[in-house]
């Protein structure tokens, strides 16, 4: 057999300590399906590691990322640190710098500088690998660059963060607030202590445009995603959509449209039956649509265990000498996405208004669904009295942002309401 493929790993947290417990768990295995044993023979790390049960002592601890990324005594570079500046950038640089492969699982240094990462890679003869950095354990990034390699993809979309996953399942399920569940999720050690970064929707936006690379070989660009998050999102809309047959999730969704590509995150109201509509908790799920078929895969998006299997099969295909481009084609050809204006979105629209009670009112509400194409209110006609406003939830057919905004926009100006509308778009299955 094939001498080892010799690691450094950079990072002993809770995916980089799962990645050095698997490749010692699982040795005899991974040795026979890559045809050569992977081991980790140096590391960089701040702290003891988080698995105290880690055997250190026949590793060479070396201080600096950087310097690790340079020794001469390791094959591959495994950067697990984290975080879109240094040391992941510098480390990663200067692995892929010298001709040295790297497996990471940073979103958010891909998100930021994977297009120049792939490229620095490729002009080095190197390869740039990071199945973890979406949904985790899910093997989507391999689904998207090889599995569907003939396929013409027009969308794809799906949930990419549990901690947000895990919110509005638990306050649609046992009736809860916003500011309980995630107090909760924090308690379970599944959101942190700034949550900002995951419920405000810029995590699944990491991932999103990376999948939009894949999907549709444009370059990485995390500024194009519009970004909203679920703050806003209470009780009242999540029973109101099952009322009406839908469930509320986070996507991301990226998608093919006639103005260019879309990519959004944002609260969404999703059809219940459509699989991802009913994916529950911590659970990740990314569809995608192509002209040969549709395609849902599901799994745990996070943890040590699930994000090392996707680590480790990368290492396994650089150990069996697979090469693969980073994002499915080289590198120099990915192009800038045409980027289609959020005011073009089109689909439908979940609109909640809390009115003020005062006469008039209704009369004005009623405005607002006619100016909405195509309208068809919640609960059908309901005959309130002109004097006795309540809230109205109500659901377009599709139309365009830009219709919406107008319409509520004159709604506002009008002063009848007594808090900002709530929108929810709404993704058909
Ligand atoms: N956790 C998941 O489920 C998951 C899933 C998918 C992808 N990822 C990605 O995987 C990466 C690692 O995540 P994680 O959850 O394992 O994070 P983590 O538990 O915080 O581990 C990161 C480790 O890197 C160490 N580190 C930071 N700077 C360092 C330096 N200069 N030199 C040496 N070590 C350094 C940290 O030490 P200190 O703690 O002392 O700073 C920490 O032990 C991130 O890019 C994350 O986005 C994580």
């Amino acid at each position: 057999m094939a001498e080892p493929l010799r690691v450094g790993l950079a990072g002993l947290g809770t995916v980089g300590s799962a990645v050095a417990g698997m490749l010692v768990r699982e040795r005899a295995a991974i040795a026979e399906r890559a045809g050569r044993a992977i081991e980790v023979v140096a590391y960089a790390s701040k702290d003891p590691p988080k698995d105290n049960t880690l055997d250190l002592t026949k590793l060479r601890k070396i201080d600096s990322p950087v310097a690790l990324a340079r020794d001469g005594a390791i094959d591959v570079f495994v950067e697990l640190m984290g975080g879109e500046g240094e040391p992941a950038k510098g480390s990663v640089e200067a692995a892929l710098g010298m001709g040295r492969p790297v497996v990471t699982a940073n979103k958010a240094l891909l998100a930021r500088h994977g297009v120049a990462l792939a490229r620095l890679a490729e002009s080095k003869n190197a390869e740039l690998c990071f199945e973890a950095a979406v949904a985790g354990g899910i093997p989507i990034v391999k689904t998207l660059r090889e599995g569907l390699g003939g396929s013409r993809i027009a969308r794809v979309y799906g949930i990419l963060n549990g901690t947000c996953n895990y919110i509005l399942t638990r306050m649609y399920k046992e009736r809860l607030s916003f500011a309980d569940c995630l107090k909760e999720a924090q308690r379970l050690g599944y959101a942190e202590a700034d949550p900002t970064f995951d419920i405000g929707g810029f995590d699944t936006a990491h991932k999103l445009a990376i999948l939009t690379s894949l999907a549709f070989g444009t370059e990485v660009d995390a500024d194009a995603v519009h970004v909203e998050g679920i703050e806003s999102i209470s009780l009242v809309d999540l029973e109101a959509a099952d009322e009406l047959g839908y469930r509320v999730k986070l996507l991301g969704v990226a998608q093919r449209t006639e103005a260019g590509i879309e990519q959004r995150v944002h609260p969404t109201m999703v059809p219940k039956g459509n699989v991802i509509a009913e994916i529950d908790g911590v659970i990740n799920a990314v569809a995608i649509d192509s002209d040969t078929m549709e395609l849902t895969l599901m799994g745990p998006g996070a943890g040590g265990a699930a994000t090392s299997s996707a680590v480790v099969a990368d290492l396994m295909d650089l150990a069996a000498g697979r090469r693969v481009a980073s994002f499915g084609r080289p590198a120099v050809g990915l192009v800038k996405a045409p980027r289609a204006p959020m005011q073009r979105h089109e689909g439908g629209y979940y609109i909640r208004l809390a009115a003020v009670d005062r006469p008039g009112t209704a009369a004005s509400l009623e405005s607002i669904m006619q100016r909405g194409r195509d309208r068809r209110p919640h609960g059908g006609d309901d005959p309130r009295s002109a004097n006795k406003p309540a809230p109205v939830a109500l659901i377009t057919y599709a139309t365009t942002e830009d219709a919406v905004r107008r319409a509520l926009a004159a709604i506002e100006t009008d002063g009848v309401l007594a808090e900002k509308p709530q929108v929810i778009r709404i993704e058909k299955s």
